[in-house]
This record gives structure tokens, sequence and C-alpha cells, in this order.
């Protein structure tokens, strides 16, 4: 059998690594499309270099563009690769343009999609993730859903459950696989001079966010707030979208909120461990604070990631200043005795054997 990953931004290079290791363990025959919707060395290079995962096969240097670019030209771009390779199975994960673009090309041609982190909807449709989602799943063959609740939705879409498998998500494989060389090799609390418990953890880089000065210049001002009242540090790395924004709307960061570039996912991991409590419109960043036992404040009306917020590690602040400030003040009341719904790290297993399942039909 013939196995056939595509990814094409940070997100898919670190949840994807598990899959990929888990290939590379039962010597299975497969190959590695990026897109390279990311493309900077720290969003993209890194990880490949943290995660010891060979350089892709094909590389379509798709980079930045507007949707309908990004799409078509992965669009284009995968057909005429799958036509020459002709595998049984493509995988994506998530929900980015590569991955609907990936999953779309690939159903087409009557090759067989698996979308791993099936199911999830912020039933937000402005936000461009849920139209790929949505569209995703409904083009796939086999659907991993990482939780009940996904496969839940799933069904009242009309997806047969014949197709659809509750793994857990990746994203856990990949923490557990990482955490501990983490916080042995990683430097990043000395060289930001920081300690455990003693800084707060931001990242935002959602369109509907960032592409809105209304809505970031709130958030920045969320972030002074909480640095004021709790007398701590604000650590950002910055996504490149968020730096062209704040420029673009010539917004000042006030000096409580310490700007960085985006860092490797050991240095992340390390600052993600240790933070006081993770500020966030990151997918990941919300499932991987719940996994590690962190308070996740997510800076959104929403989330595709309600099972965080059922088990109490997370809370939706939207973007409003006074509201952020609340809702960091409630979670740090809580306890974090709070349980895991995202896997026990064994993912990645669970979906190859089920591919290997399926291939025997
Ligand atoms: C994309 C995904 C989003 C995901 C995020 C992960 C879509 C619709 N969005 O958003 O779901 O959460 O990746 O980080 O697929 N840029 C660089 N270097 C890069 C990549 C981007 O400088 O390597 C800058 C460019 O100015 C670009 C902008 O960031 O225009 C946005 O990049 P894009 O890939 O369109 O979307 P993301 O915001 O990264
Ligand atoms: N991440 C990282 N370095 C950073 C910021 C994030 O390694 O500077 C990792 C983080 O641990 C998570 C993933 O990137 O695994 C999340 O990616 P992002 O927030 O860009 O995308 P989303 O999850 O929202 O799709």
């Amino acid at each position: 059998m013939k196995i056939f990953i595509i990814l094409g931004t940070r997100p898919e290079i670190i949840k994807m690594s598990p899959v990929i290791r888990e290939c590379i363990k039962k010597k299975l025959n497969f190959s590695i499309l990026h897109t390279n919707q990311h493309y900077s060395e720290n969003l993209d290079k890194i990880f490949f270099k943290e995660l010891n995962l060979s350089k892709p096969k094909y590389n379509l240097n798709v980079g930045s563009g507007t949707h309908a670019e990004q799409t078509a030209s992965i669009l284009v771009g995968v057909e005429k690769i799958l036509l020459k390779e002709k595998p049984e199975i493509v995988l994506v994960l998530g929900d980015t343009n590569t991955v609907l673009a990936g999953a779309l090309a690939t159903a087409k041609l009557h090759i067989k999609v698996g979308h791993i982190e099936a199911g999830l909807r912020s039933y937000y449709r402005e936000m461009p993730e849920e139209i790929n989602r949505i569209l995703t799943d409904h083009c796939s063959d086999l659907l991993f859903a990482p939780t009940k609740k996904a496969k839940g939705i799933l069904l009242s879409e009309g997806i047969l459950s014949k197709n659809i498998f509750v793994t857990g998500n990746t994203v856990a494989d990949a923490v557990f696989q990482n955490l501990k060389l983490a916080e042995k090799k990683s430097k990043i609390l000395e060289k930001f001079h920081l300690f455990k418990r003693g800084y707060f953890l931001m990242t935002a880089h959602r369109a509907e966010n960032v592409d809105n000065k209304g809505r970031l210049k709130e958030i920045l001002k969320g972030a002074k707030l909480i640095s004021k009242k709790f007398s701590l540090p604000i650590i950002y790395p910055v996504h490149p979208r968020t730096r062209k924004m704040l420029k673009k709307f010539k917004l000042k960061v006030p000096k409580d909120i310490n700007l960085i570039e985006p860092l490797g996912y050991l240095d992340f991991l390390k600052l993600e461990n240790n933070t006081k409590l993770i500020l966030t419109d990151s997918g990941g960043m919300q499932e991987e604070g719940c996994i590690m036992k962190v308070p996740c404040v997510t800076l959104r009306d929403n989330t595709e990631r309600p099972e965080s917020i059922e088990v109490g590690s997370n809370l939706l602040s939207g973007t409003n200043s006074s509201r952020i400030l609340k809702c960091v003040s409630k979670m740090l009341n809580k306890n974090r005795r709070w349980k895991n719904p995202f896997g026990s790290g064994k993912t990645a297993e669970k979906i190859i054997k089920i591919i290997q399942k399926d291939e025997k039909k």
C-alpha cells in the first residue's frame, strides 16, 4: 500500500509528525508532499529539523496568496503529482487551504482521502477554516475524529458511521513525544529571564482577529491589563501575518508585551508547559494547554474545540479587553485537575492500523 501525506503549514507539520513516525516504524511505503503554504524558516524548516522529518519528496512552493490563488495552485500541483504517484490513500490533517485543496484534488481522482482531525465545527462560517473543514470532511472516505463529539457532528451531517473512527488527536502524540525533550533541551526560559508560572504566553494570528484593527487593538489592550494586574510579562511569539497587520494598522504594542519571533516546537512547548496561563486564538494551543494541564483563555467568540471548555481547561473571552481580564482571573482561580479528552498519545498508531485494515477489505 502506498500512503501519500500532504501538509503545508506549521500545525500540519507538527501534528502529522507522529503519523510520519508511525509510517517509518512500520516500514510502510509513504511519501510526503509539502505545499509550502508556510515557507519562512521559523514556520517551516525548523520543524522538519526538530522533529527529525526527512525532506518531503515533493514541494509545490505555493507560498502566500489569496484563498483562491493558494487553493487553486495546490489543486493543480497535487493533481499532477497524484497522477504520477497513484497512491492508495492520501492523508490530510486539519483545516487549512492546503487540506481542502489536497483533499479535493484527491477525491476527484477517485483516490481515498483520510482526514485526520475530522468533525470539528466552530459554526462560524466567516472563519476560512470552517469552510475548509466542512468541505474536506464531505469529500473524505476515512474520517479520523478526535472525540466522540466530533463523530456525532459528522453523523448529524449525514456522513456514514462506518467511515468515522474516533482516534484521539495526534496533537497529544506530538506533545507526549516531545515534552520531556523540550524540558531538557530548551533554554528558552533562561534566554528571556523567565521563571515557572512567572509569565503569560500569548499568540494571536486568526484572520478574523488580526486582520481587524479594532479586535487586534482590544487584544493588545487586554494583554496590557493582565500584565498590569498580575505584574507579570506577556511573551508573544508573533506570527508573520500579525506582524504584517500590526505594521499596516500602525498599532503600538504596549511595552509589557514582549513580541518575539515565532519559535521552534521544543522552545514553544517549554514556554507553554511553564506559563501561568495561555492566551490564544490558536486551535492547537487550546488542545495543548488542555493536555499539559495549563489553563487557557481563547481570544475568540467560538471554538471548534468545545471539549476543552467542557472539561474546564479553557474559556472563551472574545476580544473585549475587560472580558479577557475577567476570564483570565476566573481561570486562574480554578484547579488544574481536568481530564484530557484528546487521547493518550496513541492516535497515529490507531490511524495507521485502521488504514491497514481498510486496505484488506
Ligand atoms: C494558515 C491557515 C490557518 C492556520 C495557520 C497556522 C488557512 C486559510 N489558514 O493561516 O488555518 O491556523 O496557517 O499558522 O489555510 N507568511 C509569512 N511566512 C510564511 C507564511 C505566511 O510571512 O511562511 C505571512 C504572509 O504575509 C501571508 C500571511 O502570513 O500573507 C498569511 O499566511 P497564510 O498561509 O495565508 O495564512 P496563515 O495566517 O498563516
Ligand atoms: N507553535 C510553535 N511555535 C510558535 C507558535 C506555535 O511551535 O511560535 C506550535 C504550537 O505548539 C502548536 C502549533 O504551533 O502545536 C499551533 O500552530 P498555529 O497556532 O499556527 O495554528 P492553529 O493551531 O491555530 O491551526
